[in-house]
C-alpha cells in the first residue's frame, strides 16, 4: 500500500476497546459515554481485518484502546494475530495501561508479543491518582515489572503535562535506566472533549528537553521505529529517551501507518476527521476481494498531514473524537 505522497503504509494500530478502567485527565471525562457493543467489532471481525491488511503489506501490528486488556477474550485476538506471526506478519505489540499485565504477561510472551508500551506518568502514587483518576500505581508498576520478567521488552509512554509532572523526568529517567526500560515523552494532543483545559496541560517538549540536558548527555541517534518519536540515547543509563512532538514538530513526512477504531473505522491520520466504515463493507457480506478494494481506496485519500493546533479561543479540540476511540 502506497499512498498518494509516496509512502508506505506497514504498520496498523488497532484499537480493541474504547473502554479504559483509568479516567486519565487528558484522554478522557470522567463520566465518558462509551459505545455500544452492536457498534464493536467482534474479534473475529478483528482478526479478519487484520488480516486483510497483513495481505496488503502490514508488518506491525499494534494493539491498543482504549485499554486493550480489559477487552473480555483478547487474549483469544493476540493469538489468531500471533500466528500470523512471520506469514507477513513481523512484530506484534501493545499500549497499555499496566494495570491488567500482571496477569496477562506471560501470555503475550506465549502469543509472541516481544514489546509493550506501557503508560506510566509519574512515579509518585498520589500524583499517578491523580492523573489516572481511577487508577493505583501499584497494579501497574507490578504490572511493568512482571512484563519484564516475562521476557517483554518494555518502553514507558509519559504524557508530558505542565504543573503535574514536569519535576518528575529527571526521577523517571533514572528509574527506567535502573531497571532497562526506554522512555518516551509525548506533548499532549488536542483530541476529544475533557474535564480539564487543554492549554493548561500543554507542556512544549521543546523546553523539557533542554531542561534534561543540564542533568543528562543526551546523544543524537539515527535510531527511528518507524514512529513519530524521535530517539536519544542517555549516555548516563545507556537507554534510549525518545519525544513526541506532535503540536511542536510535524512527523508526518515519514508516517507509515493508519489506525483502525474498534467500531472498524479507518483512520488515515490520528489527526485528521476523514475515515472510511470498514464495519459496513464487513457486515455487508464482503468477500476478501470487497475489504482489499475499500482498504486500497482509504489509503488513496491518506492526507499529508495533521494540523493539530490548540484553539485557545473557543478551548475547543482539533479532533472531536477521543484518543481512547482512535488508539494512541
Ligand atoms: N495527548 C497525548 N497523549 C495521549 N494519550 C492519551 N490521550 C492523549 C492525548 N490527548 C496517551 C496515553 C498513552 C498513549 C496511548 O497515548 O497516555 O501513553
Ligand atoms: Fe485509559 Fe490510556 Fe486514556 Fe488513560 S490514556 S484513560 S489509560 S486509554
Amino acid at each position: 500500500m502506497i499512498d498518494p505522497f509516496g509512502r508506505t503504509i506497514t504498520y496498523l494500530r488497532l484499537s480493541v476497546t474504547d473502554r479504559c478502567d483509568f479516567r486519565c485527565v487528558y484522554c478522557m471525562a470522567e463520566d465518558m459515554t462509551f459505545l455500544p457493543k452492536s457498534d464493536i467489532l467482534t474479534l473475529e471481525e478483528l482478526d479478519r481485518l487484520a488480516g486483510a491488511f497483513v495481505r496488503l503489506g502490514v508488518r506491525k501490528l499494534r494493539l491498543t484502546g482504549g485499554e486493550p486488556l480489559v477487552r473480555r477474550d483478547v487474549m483469544t485476538l493476540f493469538r489468531s494475530l500471533g500466528a500470523r506471526l512471520g506469514h507477513g506478519l513481523d512484530e506484534l505489540t501493545v499500549t497499555t495501561n499496566g494495570s491488567q499485565l500482571a496477569r496477562f504477561a506471560a501470555d503475550l510472551f506465549a502469543a509472541g508479543v516481544r514489546r509493550v508500551n506501557v503508560s506510566l506518568d509519574t512515579l509518585d502514587p498520589a500524583t499517578f491518582a491523580a492523573i489516572t483518576r481511577w487508577g493505583r500505581i501499584g497494579k501497574t508498576l507490578d504490572g511493568i515489572f512482571a512484563a519484564r520478567d516475562a521476557g517483554l521488552a518494555v518502553k514507558i509512554n509519559t504524557v508530558a503535562l505542565r504543573g503535574v509532572n514536569e519535576d518528575e523526568f529527571d526521577a523517571l529517567i533514572a528509574w527506567c535506566g535502573q531497571h532497562g526500560f526506554d522512555l518516551c515523552l509525548i506533548e499532549t494532543m488536542p483530541m476529544g472533549e475533557i474535564d480539564a483545559d487543554r492549554t493548561d496541560q500543554y507542556l512544549p517538549l521543546s523546553l523539557v528537553r533542554s531542561r534534561l540536558r543540564r542533568t543528562w548527555t543526551l546523544e543524537e541517534t539515527g535510531y527511528r521505529t518507524g514512529g513519530p518519536a524521535r530517539y536519544h540515547t542517555v549516555a548516563e543509563t545507556g537507554r534510549r529517551i525518545g519525544f513526541i512532538t506532535p503540536m511542536t514538530h510535524n512527523f508526518c513526512e515519514s508516517c507509515n501507518r493508519v489506525r483502525l477504531t474498534c467500531t472498524g473505522m479507518l483512520y488515515m491520520c490520528l489527526g485528521q476527521d476523514d475515515s472510511a466504515d470498514l464495519r459496513a463493507v464487513l457486515r455487508r457480506g464482503a468477500t476478501d476481494d470487497d475489504l482489499t478494494s475499500a482498504i486500497r481506496a482509504a489509503i488513496a485519500r491518506k492526507p499529508r498531514g495533521h494540523d493539530f493546533v490548540i484553539d485557545r479561543r473557543h478551548d475547543r479540540p482539533a479532533v472531536a473524537r477521543h484518543m481512547s476511540l482512535t488508539g494512541g
